[in-house]
């Protein structure tokens, strides 16, 4: 079967996603060296090349707590990682951004790094230095950059792999969503609420994967379920509402077929249980959901509130999340609501853009 394939290659995703944790490491550990070299106030992204060469962050040093100028220093890092990439040689440029030199931050340099011709990744500095200085530091910072191009070398193919399963995931979850315009990118979204709310609680870093996974694959059921009842505009027959309640089981029947899927199923299996006992297909209660359950319900209902869909336009984001918390107790576990709002408090404005972005059809 298809479907058992693509998800046992989500598991193995799973398992390679925890070993590139070491690269990360590599990435802060080289951003911390920088820093104390260049000093504290140089904001440092440390970048390696991905497939299609595409540049990707594996760390950022010295963001500041005010979000909205992290994403002006993370937009400007990306941009000048990518014209690192597409020139293949160093780059220094004055500040433009009126924010950031407010800050006194004056110079941005792209120094990219190769290895045997082949470029893998690359430094952005953002600094309170000039740019000639910048240039001449360049050198420097490419030596103590060795030991990470080592590193990153090694864990070439490990990533190579980690990209090949992390699309898998990706193509099998909007493969579900496309299927029906209504939810397109909504398994998406619902990951990214999901695991924000598992950040607030505190979740370790594997436990956050998993909950990813699981998260990225709730409705994967669905392929089960025949097209005509779920595309359904009218009322259900009971036969069809029985049908649609059998999605949570497919999907962790699928998912379960495969060896160490056990952390990443009860997610799928509870995600339409409900506080109160009164959810599907078991009726369980309480703590007897697993927290994965508890978390992706949360997660689940937020995203179909603010989505449009066939039979009614999105809620604005405010009442939805009024709407979570009047459920508090009922439908979802006061605990995961309790951090759903935290989260939301902190991300709102992303979540609201993306939101947009994501939902033009
Ligand atoms: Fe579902």
């Amino acid at each position: 079967m298809e479907a058992v394939e693509l998800a046992n290659a989500v598991v193995s995703a799973a398992r390679s996603i925890s070993g590139v944790k070491y690269l990360e490491d590599a990435g802060k550990e080289l951003g911390a060296q920088l820093r104390q070299m260049l000093g504290v106030e140089t904001k440092i992204g440390v970048f390696v090349r991905r497939p299609e060469a595409v540049p990707s962050l594996v760390h950022a040093e010295g963001l500041e707590t005010d979000e909205l100028f992290n994403l002006q220093l993370l937009a400007l890092m990306e941009g000048t990682a990518l014209d690192v990439f597409s020139r293949k040689e160093l780059l220094t440029n004055g500040v433009q951004e009126e924010a950031l030199l407010n800050r006194g931050l004056k110079a941005v340099a792209g120094i990219p790094l190769f290895s045997r011709q082949e470029l893998e990744g690359a430094i952005v500095l953002i600094s309170p230095r000039q740019e000639h200085e910048l240039r001449e530091m360049s050198p420097f910072i490419t030596a103590i950059a060795a030991p990470f191009l080592g590193e990153l070398v090694n864990f070439r193919l490990y990533s190579q792999l980690e990209d090949l399963y992390l699309s898998t995931i990706l193509a099998l979850a909007s493969a579900i969503d496309a299927k029906h315009p209504y939810t397109r990118g909504h398994s998406e979204r619902v990951t990214r609420y999901a695991v924000a709310i598992g950040r607030e609680m505190g979740l370790d870093k594997d436990s956050l994967s998993d909950l990813r996974i699981s998260a990225l694959l709730h409705d994967v059921g669905k392929i089960g379920v025949k097209d005509v009842v779920l595309d359904k505009n009218g009322r259900l027959t009971d036969e069809e509402y029985l049908e649609i309640r059998q999605h949570p089981v497919i999907g962790a029947q699928i998912v379960g077929k495969i060896s160490n899927s056990e952390k990443i199923v009860p997610g799928i299996l509870d995600h339409h249980e409900r506080y109160d006992g009164k959810g599907y297909p078991s009726g369980k209660r309480g703590e007897e959901i697993s927290l994965f359950g508890r978390i992706i319900a949360v997660a689940d209902t937020f995203d179909a509130m603010t989505s449009t869909r066939s039979y009614r336009k999105a809620l604005p984001f405010q009442v939805a999340v009024e709407e979570i918390v009047y459920n508090a107790g009922y439908q979802f576990d006061p605990k995961v609501v309790k951090y759903f709002v935290q989260a939301y408090e902190k991300q709102k404005n992303i979540w609201q853009r993306e939101n947009i972005i994501h939902s033009v059809y």
